[in-house]
């Protein structure tokens, strides 16, 4: 073992994958590979904490392993592996949701209250529980950092809650994990209602511009983005937050900066700055998609084979310490 830091991260395979989920989280990681011992999963069991298409679950699966691998992340420094392809997450959730955590910690999640909204009694167990099943997948491979948007702040803090307090039970078992958050560009908001967050699950569509949108149907949601009253491009969440959330998206994607934006715009109206944008996002999304389409079927089989034995090497030698120290083995 090689003294570097433990890195985790995941996405679920769920909905389209859109640029908040790539500039919030995947963006970020790319840059972490040399650094640390990255670990990045796709997490299809937290996707079915909603009910999923089996057929449509199936392919998303594999289109998130070859974002992954289109956005630069390399299999030969990192893991790159399917969630339900290691056991240890489901059992050491099991023995988290016994040892480690209470009604009342997953009753304060947000993210349950916003996705249960008014049918709480009517949601699934595994809604309510997904916050253990993403401590077990951090906590499983003494995660050090796990970088997010800000949506998933509160559950790695639950984490951290939960490491904290088996190990005052059994010992120093568990890394305690620490969130990395971007300054800008965590929290991406929707097209048309800069109020709420950019989402997959959103089922207007005109919401957000997923990686595989076709362009000029990107293009066209940028130009059709909402904007604030006045006419100025300046960067103000309170005030513009529609206008803040396109210059974060224009510099996320266009490698620019905010500041630098706002004075290239002085003078000009939101049509031209809407434009621009749009060609930006045009841009980003062309590259992309050139490397997505030049991965093939075969390639993420092999990648996802590969990291599922990678990973269940350390899973399993972890879920045995943990199995020991509690008493089933
Ligand atoms: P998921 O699949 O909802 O989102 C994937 C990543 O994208 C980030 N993200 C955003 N960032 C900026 N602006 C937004 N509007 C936005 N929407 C989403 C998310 O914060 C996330 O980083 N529970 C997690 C997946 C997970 C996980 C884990 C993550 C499961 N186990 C262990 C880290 C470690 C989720 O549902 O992400």
């Amino acid at each position: 073992m090689d003294n570097k830091k433990t890195l985790f991260s995941g996405v679920q395979p769920s909905g389209r994958f859109n640029i908040a989920g790539y500039i919030g989280a995947v963006s970020q990681w790319v840059k972490m590979q040399e650094k640390y011992n990255c670990i990045f999963s796709i997490v299809d069991y937290h996707a079915i904490t909603i009910k999923q298409d089996p057929q449509v679950l199936k392919r998303q699966i594999k289109e998130v392993a070859k974002i992954y691998l289109a956005a630069g992340i390399d299999p030969k420094k990192s893991i790159i592996f399917q969630q339900s392809a290691i056991s240890a997450h489901t059992e050491l959730t099991w023995i988290l949701n016994c040892y480690g955590v209470r009604m009342s910690d997953l009753n304060k999640m947000t993210q349950f209250k916003d996705k249960a909204g008014k049918n709480q009694e009517s949601a699934s167990v595994g809604l309510f529980d997904y916050p253990v099943l993403m401590a077990a997948d951090i906590l499983l491979y003494n995660t050090n950092l796990v970088p997010v948007g800000e949506d998933q702040k509160q559950h790695v803090e639950l984490a951290r809650d939960i490491a904290k307090r088996i190990n005052f039970q059994f010992g120093d078992l568990f890394v305690v994990p620490q969130a990395i958050i971007k300054e800008e560009g965590a929290r991406i908001m929707s097209l048309l209602n800069p109020k709420n967050k950019m989402s997959k699950s959103d089922t207007n569509q005109n919401n957000s511009i997923a990686l595989l949108d076709d362009i000029d149907l990107a293009k066209k949601k940028i130009m059709k983005a909402v904007t604030d009253s006045g006419s100025e491009i300046v960067y103000d969440k309170e005030e513009k937050p529609a206008i803040a959330n396109l210059l974060t998206i224009y510099a996320q994607l266009g490698n620019r900066e905010i500041p630098r934006l706002v004075k290239d715009y002085q003078g000009k109206g939101y049509s031209d700055f809407k434009k621009d944008l749009a060609e930006v996002v045009a841009k980003f999304l062309s590259d992309f998609q050139t490397k997505y389409n030049k991965i093939s079927d075969k390639e993420v089989e092999d990648v996802l084979n590969e990291g599922a034995k990678r990973a269940e090497k350390l899973a399993k030698y972890k879920l045995d310490e943990i199995k020991n120290a509690i008493g089933v083995k």
